[in-house]
């Protein structure tokens, strides 16, 4: 990380060790997914964003399955025994020892902070020569929560956690996140020092605070602006609420970009989406991880907009339609009930209602390929590998299983017969 001008070492330590037992389930919970992305990965990519130079994440309970998640994109460390968050600090000590930086400490279960909150803790603690900086926050209702201890002039001395807290102590609304920036050295040392005599028998990162203040070492605080952006994932019940707070940020965000929104509570845009300006969502649509989408566009409603896909400006993508990896061209339209996946279609298009691409053959996924100004009829079937050129009318019905050239109508249907009838 780089702060003025000035090359720093960020290690960033995740504590992943956890059991997760109310989220009644046979996985770690730490693999539990928003957006299709898992917990601890994108508190992993968060440490990352913010331009850690090493990450060592803490697993014990389920380590296969972390570890399986997030590969080798870290370090591991483990923890065997649940013996406090200072324990689990103290066994990533053999990469923290020897290095000159800060160490920030995330948990694996608090997956939603934004990076500029993150980057913002990391910043004033090297710009301020803090010791410890911590990022806490002001509840109405703290209960459970370590609180902060301020002396009058508003420094900090310490943080009690609520079994350990007397009545005074427990009227404090300001908590601790449980994520801070720590100097390496004086970490290191201060963890020496933290012993299991608390309420709980266990060994507390919080200790720390006090034990620094007590040798005259700076800590600080930032107070987090936005309360949501700490919630952890405790439960099922949590799960939904922070997938709730995170969809409403991100719909949030591309209206302020210009992109108009109708029912954002029923709007799912997920990660790194692009949208062009004054392009229209309309409600029930999902939109996958790094989908792009042009400007003036109309989708939806209960559109499904898979992976891979890009499309152009001008292109309305209507009702029940499904993409995946599909490319599409200015001006196309995609109006209903149609699937397409493992397309290129051109500009100008016309894709009638029911139309499907038949890209699986049961082993590989194979490609369609569709020119401009196609003309595709209703209820066609598009049998790939298979390409349309320029120019092309495919009569409804049709299930083409040969390329048909530019400038040429496709029709591949039973020729219709009539037969005498009476009404009985
Ligand atoms: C901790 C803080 C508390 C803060 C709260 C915020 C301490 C002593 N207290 O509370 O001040 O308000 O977080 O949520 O640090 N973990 C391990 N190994 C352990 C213990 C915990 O990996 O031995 C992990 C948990 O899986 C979890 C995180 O650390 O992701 C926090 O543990 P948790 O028990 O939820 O927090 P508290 O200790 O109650
Ligand atoms: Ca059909």
């Amino acid at each position: 990380m780089i702060i003025d001008g000035e090359e720093k070492y960020v290690m960033t330590v995740i504590m992943a060790a956890g059991k997760g037992t109310r989220m009644k389930s046979e996985k770690s919970k730490l693999v539990h997914k928003i957006y299709d992305k898992e917990l601890v990965k994108r508190v992993a990519e968060l440490a990352s964003k913010v331009g850690s130079d090493e990450i060592v994440t803490v697993v014990g309970h389920l380590r296969e399955e972390v570890e399986e998640v997030l590969g080798d994109s870290v370090k591991y460390a483990y923890q065997d025994e649940l013996l406090g968050t200072g324990h689990a600090v103290m066994q990533a000590t053999k990469y923290l020892e020897g290095k000159k930086g800060k160490v920030v400490i995330l948990y694996g279960d608090v997956p939603i902070i934004r990076k500029e909150t993150l980057e913002n803790l990391i910043i004033k603690s090297f710009k301020n020569k803090e010791y410890a900086t911590l990022l806490t926050a002001i509840y109405d209702n703290p209960t459970g929560y370590g609180r902060i201890i301020r002396d009058e002039g508003g420094n900090i001395k310490a943080i009690v956690e609520e079994k350990d807290a007397n009545m005074y102590e427990k009227e404090i609304k300001e908590i601790n996140s449980g994520i801070y920036c720590f100097d390496i050295e004086e970490l290191l040392s201060a963890l020496k020092d933290i012993k299991p005599n608390n309420a709980q028998g266990e060994y507390y990162l919080t200790d720390v605070i006090k034990i620094m203040n007590d040798k005259g070492l700076k800590t600080g605080a930032v107070i987090v602006e936005d309360n949501t952006e700490i919630l952890g994932v405790n439960d099922r019940a949590q799960l939904e609420l922070l997938t709730r707070v995170l969809r409403m940020r991100i719909n949030a965000e591309h209206m302020r970009r210009g992109v108009t929104i109708e029912d954002a509570s029923s709007t799912y845009i997920h990660d790194n989406v692009i949208i062009g300006v004054d392009t229209v969502i309309h409600p029930n649509t999902t939109i996958k991880n790094g989908v792009i989408i042009g400007s003036n566009c109309e989708i939806g409603p209960n559109a499904y907009i898979r992976e891979g896909c890009l499309i152009g400006n001008d292109v309305k993508i209507g009702n029940c339609v499904e993409l995946k990896k599909v490319k599409i061209g200015n001006r196309t339209k995609v109006p209903h009930f149609i699937y397409l996946g493992d397309t290129e279609i051109g500009e100008d298009c016309n894709v009638g209602c029911g139309t499907i691409t038949c890209n699986y053959d049961g082993v590989n996924k194979n490609k369609t390929i569709i020119g401009d100004r196609a003309f595709i009829g209703s209820n066609v079937n598009l049998v790939a590998p298979v390409t349309l050129g320029d120019d092309v009318l495919i009569a409804a019905g049709s299930t083409i299983t040969e390329d048909v050239p530019s400038n040429n109508m496709g029709i591949a249907r039973e020729r219709q017969t009539n037969k005498p009838y009476k009404k009985k």
